[in-house]
């Protein structure tokens, strides 16, 4: 019942919070460089944590051998992958990357680093289902945190 309740939370958490599903549908045509790679990079996290959320709601079956590979899949994306992505003053349209993030580099490139982090917590949790839901909510966060201060409000 508890852990049930964790789960809900941390799926509604990743699809309200990162914009998953309606965002990823529609995605960006026209876009080109380095902005449609890092919407490539975005998408594929997106797709990622879907994944291992539909594996906690039950509608795909439950693989803690699978989780820690999309961990390690997220983990990848973060850190300095993520930042080299940003190249400064990179707006060119249909980006929806704010200005700030050059204005507040470092805590951009913390938020990146978290990512990472928590993708890391996630796949050292992956072989115990109990504490997976919340590792995975913590990674959910990181996203969430991200786009709420950096991303030009879409959701
Ligand atoms: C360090 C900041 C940061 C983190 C962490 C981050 N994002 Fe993003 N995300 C952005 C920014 C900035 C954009 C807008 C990029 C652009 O449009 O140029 C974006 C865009 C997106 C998009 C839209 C892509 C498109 O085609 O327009 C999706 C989907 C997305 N992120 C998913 C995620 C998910 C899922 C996670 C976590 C697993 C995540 N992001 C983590 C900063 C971040």
């Amino acid at each position: 019942m508890k852990s049930g309740v964790k789960i809900f939370l941390a799926v509604a958490l990743i699809a309200g919070g990162a914009g998953v599903s309606a965002h990823v549908a529609m995605a960006h045509g026209g876009a080109k460089g380095i902005v449609k790679e890092r919407m490539d990079a975005m998408g594929d996290l997106a797709k990622t944590m879907k994944q291992v959320g539909g594996m906690l709601r039950g509608k795909v079956p439950y693989d803690p051998t699978e989780i820690a590979q999309a961990a390690e899949r997220l983990k990848q994306h973060g850190g300095s992958e993520m930042t080299k992505l940003f190249p400064d003053g990179s707006l060119e349209a249909p980006s929806e990357a704010k200005p700030e993030i050059w204005a507040n580099w470092q805590k951009f490139e913390a938020f990146a680093n978290d990512l990472s982090e928590k993708a890391g917590a996630l796949k050292a949790a992956s072989m115990d289902q109990s504490a997976v839901p919340a590792a995975f909510g913590a990674v959910g966060k990181t996203c969430k945190a991200c786009h709420e201060e950096f991303r030009l409000k879409k959701d």
